[in-house]
């Protein structure tokens, strides 16, 4: 005899819909930096993707650093400077997105810096890590994004 089993997806089973974000609200000062490039390497190590943790980690430096000091360079008391927002995303196995949200409306451009100068490489560097990348506007600022993908996964 042959018994027909059914079973019902017990509350604990994982129930697929969508995939992990990480995000995090850190005051607009230096030290974020440091902060920002720990917890993206930390969310990626535990999402299993060691391959991304170099790039996106200086993706999270790039982005993180230009929310601080170009949406928040007009205010002149590091205390009124408020927040920006990190966030880590991973729309697809394969692919990560990195995010800051600033609340300045102005936008991030890539520059074609010279040899010698002092800045005008971070966005640079950006577009040459990340398989793309992006601004999000928001009524109040907007998000700043780049993508990476695993080696052998490029979107
Ligand atoms: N979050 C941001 N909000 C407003 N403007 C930005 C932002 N990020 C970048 N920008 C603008 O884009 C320009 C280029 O940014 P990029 O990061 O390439 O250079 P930088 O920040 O001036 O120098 P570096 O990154 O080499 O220290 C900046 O000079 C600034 O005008
Ligand atoms: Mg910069």
């Amino acid at each position: 005899m042959t018994t027909m089993m059914t079973s019902k997806p017990s509350p604990l089973t994982p129930t697929g819909t969508g995939h992990p974000t990480y995000t995090q609200s850190l005051p607009c000062a230096e030290e974020s930096v440091g902060i920002a490039r720990l917890s993206v390497a930390a969310t990626l190590r535990a999402w299993g993707l060691e391959d991304l943790v170099d790039d996106a980690r200086l993706i999270a430096s790039e982005l993180a650093t230009n929310a601080i000091r170009h949406a928040t360079r007009h205010i002149p008391d590091p205390e009124q400077r408020g927040c920006f927002r990190l966030k880590v995303e991973r729309p697809s196995d394969h692919l990560v997105r990195i995010s800051t949200f600033d609340r300045s409306r102005s936008v991030p451009r890539v520059v074609q810096s010279t040899e010698t100068a002092e800045s005008g490489r971070g966005m640079a560097v950006v577009e040459a890590i990340s398989s793309r990348w992006g601004i999000d506007p928001k009524p109040w600022g907007k998000g700043v994004w780049a993508e990476c993908a695993t080696p052998g996964h490029l979107a």
